[in-house]
Parts: structure tokens; C-alpha cells; sequence
């Protein structure tokens, strides 16, 4: 049972939470939608021939398996899945990648971050954005549509016990105001963990159900301290909730290695985006300079390495952030107007791939305190 719910509200909450957990645990998934990396792609892009399943108040379009996530291995940005939403939450899946309306009062995607993206989810009458993501929140942006943004940043090692206490009190204080979306970058990992705690504390649902949710959306089973914090979540009672501290700010402060972390996965976001045209022009991306985002790619690394966070970091992470930093040198080279050396950049491309994820599994990933 949902803990915290104005009465009212209690059993169409828990109806709609049944219909849309049953879909999603049938197995559907959502619209395609793709606003940071190529804002024209959702619109321009043909939507597959939906089937329809009418049920009691809600349609469910069941879409096609999900497509294989692009370039750069498992560092995201897949075109992912399609699937089950009509009206304003449809419109809203063609802005917001990874976007699932998981039950009337939750949502949960990548990142918004053009106006139009804000618009759409205000339409999908979201009131409020809680992002888990390392970036700054654009909240001046959301507010323009009435929205109002809470940023707590977490890891990929799972939520510690005090901050997953903290997204308990604010999804619980937010939902007074109505619906809640909740965002990480890609929409994939922790922003659906985080969404869990949500549903576990608004919708009622079992931690059985949401990592099963989580699965659907597309959580990588690496990140296992994700599902754990998600699988040991102890929904606090009302007078526990009482206790806790949410101070709920619309930007947290983030260390600096994470800042930095925010920074090099933006242009690589952009580097993802030339290669896949096979290092040639991106006409629809007209702020993409190729070898400058390479370049400062590189000076992003170069910046990290002199962080002083970086003396107490063992030697094979240096080790990879000066290889980061010089495969990042080398594919400025090969990309150079006029003189593009093609599978030279994508070996360089690749080499950069292959430390992210080896940095990641050795230092980011692992479940917290193991
Ligand atoms: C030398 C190690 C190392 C390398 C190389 C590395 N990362 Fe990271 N990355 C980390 C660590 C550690 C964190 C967690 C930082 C934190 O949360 O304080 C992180 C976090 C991130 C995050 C999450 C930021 C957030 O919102 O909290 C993203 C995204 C990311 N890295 C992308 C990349 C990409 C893309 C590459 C390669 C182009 C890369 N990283 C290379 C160590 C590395």
C-alpha cells in the first residue's frame, strides 16, 4: 500500500498504477524520442506501425524490440525502444528519449533540454523534475513552463541509504503539487532506479515490480548497486518521513571530478554523432566542429588529470586518463578539415570507448561500499 497519499487520490492512483505496471510487465515499452543528441530525429523519424491494445482507460501501442544502442559501446545514447503512450505522453516520448509514463503521477526519461522539450512535458502536466544527473539542472527553462526542478545527482554505484531517504521525502512533498518526472542523462540507469523509489513511495508498488520496470527500461544489470538499492529500499512510514531532511534544491553542488565527467560525455556525445555519419558532415548538427569536439575532449582529460582529487587516485586511473587524453589528441588529428583519416579515427574512437568503460567497471560501477 502506498504510504503517503493524500486519501483521495489513494485508489485511482493504485487503478491506473495496476493497468500501466501490468502493460509494463507484459512488456511493452515506449516512444523513440531523442532530443540532446539529434533534436530533429524524433519528428523526422518514421514511427513503426503500432499495434493497438485498447484496455480499461488506457491504450497501450506495443512497438518493436528495441533497437541496439549506437557507437561507444555501453556508454548510452542508444536509440531505444518504442512503445505505449497516447495523447500528451506521446508527444511528450517524441522530445524526451527513454521517456515512460509509468503511472499517473510518474514519469521518468533522459534529460529535457530545448523548450520545446519543457513544454511537452508540462502538456504531459508535469509539475516537477527530479534529476539525478551530475549536470546542472536548466531550471530557469523549466520554470518558464511552470515547472519546478529538484536536483539530487547520484551515482552509478547505487543510491547511499541518507540520499535514497532524501528522494523518499521529495517525491512524497512533490506530489502534493502533481506529477513528478525524473530524469538522469541517457534515461536508462539511474534515473529509473531513482524513479523506483517514487513509485515505491507514491505508487505503492512492490521493489519486485520496479526492478522488473527497470529491466524494461533498459537498466544494465552491471550496475548492479542500482537494483540493490532499489531491491533493499525500505519505504519509510509517515512518521519517518517526518525526520527526514529534504532541503530539495534545483541545483546541487557536484565534486569536480563528476563535473568534469558531465563535460567529456557532452562531446563525446557530439563525437558519437559524426561518427555514426562516418566522420562526414552533420548538417543537421551545425554547432558540431569534429576535430575541435575531439580537442576538447582532450583538454577535458588533460583538465581531470590535474585535478587533486587525482593524487589519491591508484595508478591504473591515471593511467587511463592519460590514455583518454591522448587517443582523444590523436582523433583530433585524424579528423582535421579537409584531410579526414577515417579508420584511423575510429580506432582512435575506439580506444577511447574501451578506457570510459574500463575506468567505469573499475571505479564507478561496482555497488556501493563493495
Ligand atoms: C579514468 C577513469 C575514467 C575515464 C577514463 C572515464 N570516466 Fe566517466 N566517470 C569516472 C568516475 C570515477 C565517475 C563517477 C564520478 C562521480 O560521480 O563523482 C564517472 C562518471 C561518468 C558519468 C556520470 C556523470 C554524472 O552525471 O554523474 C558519465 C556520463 C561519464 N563518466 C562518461 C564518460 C565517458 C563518455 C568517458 C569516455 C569518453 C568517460 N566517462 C571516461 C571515471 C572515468
Amino acid at each position: 500500500m502506498p504510504h503517503h497519499l493524500p486519501p483521495s487520490s489513494t485508489a485511482s492512483n493504485l487503478a491506473v498504477g495496476a493497468l500501466l505496471a501490468s502493460a509494463i510487465a507484459a512488456g511493452f515499452l515506449l516512444f523513440p524520442g531523442c532530443s540532446r543528441c539529434c533534436p530533429d530525429r524524433a519528428a523526422a523519424m518514421p514511427m513503426p506501425r503500432p499495434t493497438v491494445t485498447a484496455t480499461a482507460s488506457a491504450t497501450v501501442v506495443v512497438a518493436p524490440a528495441p533497437a541496439k544502442a549506437d557507437g561507444g559501446g555501453q556508454e548510452g545514447g542508444g536509440h531505444a525502444p518504442a512503445a505505449t503512450l497516447t495523447g500528451a505522453d506521446a508527444e511528450a516520448a517524441k522530445h524526451v528519449h527513454n521517456y515512460f509514463r509509468v503511472s499517473k503521477n510518474l514519469a521518468s526519461g533522459a534529460s529535457p533540454e530545448s523548450e520545446a522539450d519543457f513544454e511537452a512535458l508540462a502538456k504531459a502536466g508535469i509539475k516537477s523534475i527530479v534529476s539525478v544527473d551530475g549536470a546542472k539542472p536548466p531550471a530557469d527553462l523549466a520554470r518558464k513552463h511552470g515547472i519546478r526542478y529538484v536536483h539530487v545527482p547520484i551515482g552509478y554505484d547505487g543510491i547511499p541509504p541518507a540520499t535514497a531517504l532524501e528522494l523518499a521525502k521529495t517525491f512524497v512533498t512533490l506530489h502534493k503539487d502533481g506529477p513528478i518526472f525524473v530524469h538522469c542523462h541517457h534515461g536508462k540507469h539511474r534515473g529509473p532506479a531513482a524513479c523506483s523509489i517514487g513509485r515505491m513511495m507514491i505508487d505503492g508498488v512492490s521493489a519486485e515490480e520496479t526492478t522488473a520496470w527497470m529491466k524494461q527500461a533498459g537498466t544494465d544489470p552491471k550496475y548492479s548497486g542500482l537494483y540493490a538499492t532499489v531491491r533493499e529500499f525500505n519505504p519509510p512510514s509517515e512518521a519517518d518521513l517526518a525526520t527526514i531532511e529534504a532541503t530539495m534544491p534545483e541545483a546541487a553542488p557536484t565534486p569536480p571530478m563528476r563535473e568534469a565527467m558531465v563535460a567529456i560525455d557532452h562531446h563525446w556525445d557530439a563525437l558519437k554523432i559524426v561518427k555514426k555519419a562516418k566522420w562526414g558532415a552533420t548538417p543537421e548538427h551545425p554547432d558540431i566542429d569534429p576535430p575541435h569536439e575531439a580537442t576538447i575532449l582532450a583538454e577535458a582529460f588533460r583538465e581531470m588529470g590535474r585535478q587533486p582529487a587525482m593524487a589519491d587516485k591508484p595508478d591504473d586511473f591515471k593511467a587511463w586518463v592519460k590514455q583518454s587524453e591522448d587517443a582523444a589528441w590523436a582523433l583530433s588529428k585524424a579528423l582535421a578539415k579537409g584531410a579526414v583519416d577515417a579508420k584511423a579515427a575510429d580506432a582512435q574512437f575506439t580506444a577511447i570507448a574501451d578506457v570510459c568503460a574500463a575506468c567505469h567497471k573499475a571505479h564507478r560501477d561496482h555497488a556501493l561500499g563493495k
